[in-house]
C-alpha cells in the first residue's frame, strides 16, 4: 500500500508505517501544498497523511475518492469536509488525548505570560528600552485564588484546570454545551451558563472545536460583558473569536489583556495591532510542539493507517 504524507513528522512515524509495509512517499520541503497539488499527489496512493491544517474539501474528496484512508495529525478537524469524506466512503481519523496536557501546557504559560506582561517586559530589555527600576509602571497580576473560566471543559480544559487548581488555588467554573458530570468527579468545577463564565471569570480560556455554534462566540458583545480585569486565552481555533472585536475590546479597557496560541487567519501579519500591546502575547500555534507530542501524534496517525492497512477499522475514526 502506498501513503502520501504531507509534510516532515517524527521519524518514529515513518519508521512505523516503512516496518508495515508502507511504500512511504513524503513532501519534504517546508511549503504548504496547493489543493492542486495535494490532489495530483495523491493520485496514485492509497491512504494519505495530512499533517497540520491544509484544507481537505469536497472538491478534494471528489477528486480523491478512491483513497482508503486518511490520518489527520490533530485533534481538531474543522479543516476537513468530514461530511464529503464520509459521502466519498472515506474514513478520516484524527490524535485526540495524546496532546491534551503540552496543549493546556501553553494556555497555561499564556496566562501567566500575560498577567505578568512577559513578552513586552522581555522586549523592553532586548530593544534597550529598559531604563529604571519603576516601581509603578505597567504592572501586572496575579493569578492567585481567582476564578478561571474554561468555556469547553474536555481533556485539555481538564487538563489546564488541574494546574491552575494546583498552582494559584484557582476556583473554577466552566460552561459547555451540556453539563460534564464526569469532568466534574476529577476536578472540583462549577458548572455555569455562558453569561456567567463571561461575567465572572478573572482569566477566560477557550477548550472547544470550532463549529458554526462557536464561530466568533466570543464577539463584541461578550467582550463587553467581560470583567475590566479579565485576560481572555484562546489556545483552540482563532474563529472562535473575532479579532477586531478583541482588538477594539483591548484597546478600550474592556478587557486587560489577552494570550493567543491560534489566530485568524494564520499565521497573523507582524504589523497586527495585537502584537503592540503590553498585555498581549501571541505564539504561532505551538499547542501540541514538543518533541514527545508530536512523536505520539505520528505514531497514533501511522497506527490508524495500519489499521487500514490491516482491513480494520481506524481507532480513532471521526466519521464512522
Ligand atoms: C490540534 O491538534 O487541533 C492542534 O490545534 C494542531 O492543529
Amino acid at each position: 500500500m502506498k501513503v502520501f504524507v504531507t509534510k516532515k513528522i517524527p521519524q518514529a512515524g515513518i519508521e512505523n508505517l516503512l516496518k508495515a509495509g508502507f511504500d512511504v512517499s513524503i513532501h519534504e520541503q517546508s511549503d504548504r501544498l496547493s489543493q492542486e497539488e495535494l490532489i495530483q499527489a495523491c493520485q496514485d496512493v492509497d491512504v494519505l497523511l495530512n499533517v497540520g491544517q491544509g484544507k481537505l474539501d469536497e472538491t478534494f474528496f471528489k477528486s480523491c475518492a478512491h483513497l482508503k484512508g486518511i490520518a489527520l495529525t490533530s485533534v481538531g478537524y474543522d479543516h476537513v469536509d468530514l461530511a464529503a469524506a464520509t459521502e466519498a466512503g472515506i474514513p478520516v481519523s484524527n490524535t485526540p488525548d495524546v496532546l491534551s496536557d503540552a496543549t493546556a501546557d501553553i494556555a497555561f504559560l499564556l496566562m501567566l505570560a500575560v498577567s505578568r506582561k512577559a513578552l513586552f517586559r522581555a522586549n523592553q530589555v532586548s530593544s534597550g528600552a529598559w531604563a529604571d527600576f519603576e516601581f509603578t509602571k505597567d504592572l501586572g497580576i496575579e493569578l492567585y485564588g481567582k476564578t478561571l473560566g474554561i468555556f469547553g471543559l474536555g481533556r485539555i480544559g481538564l487538563s489546564l484546570a488541574r494546574k491552575a487548581q494546583a498552582a494559584y488555588g484557582m476556583n473554577i467554573i466552566y460552561h459547555n454545551r451540556n453539563r460534564n458530570t464526569e469532568a466534574e468527579k476529577r476536578v472540583e468545577a462549577t458548572y455555569v451558563n455562558f453569561d456567567t463564565l463571561l461575567r465572572e471569570s478573572d482569566v477566560l480560556s477557550l477548550h472547544t472545536n470550532l463549529t458554526p455554534e462557536t464561530q466568533h462566540r466570543f464577539n463584541a458583545e461578550a467582550f463587553r460583558r467581560m470583567k475590566e480585569s479579565a485576560i481572555f486565552i484562546n489556545t483552540a481555533r482563532g474563529k472562535i473569536h473575532h479579532e477586531l472585536d478583541l482588538i477594539a475590546a483591548l484597546e478600550q479597557g474592556e478587557i486587560w489583556g489577552a494570550g493567543l496560541d491560534v489566530t485568524d487567519p494564520e499565521p497573523m501579519q507582524a504589523d497586527n495591532p495585537l502584537l503592540k500591546m503590553s498585555s498581549v502575547c501571541v505564539f504561532p500555534h505551538i499547542g501540541s510542539a514538543t518533541i514527545e507530542t508530536r512523536t505520539q501524534m505520528a505514531l497514533l496517525a501511522s497506527n490508524n493507517l495500519i489499521a487500514v492497512r490491516n482491513g480494520k477499522k481506524m481507532p480513532q475514526v471521526i466519521n464512522d
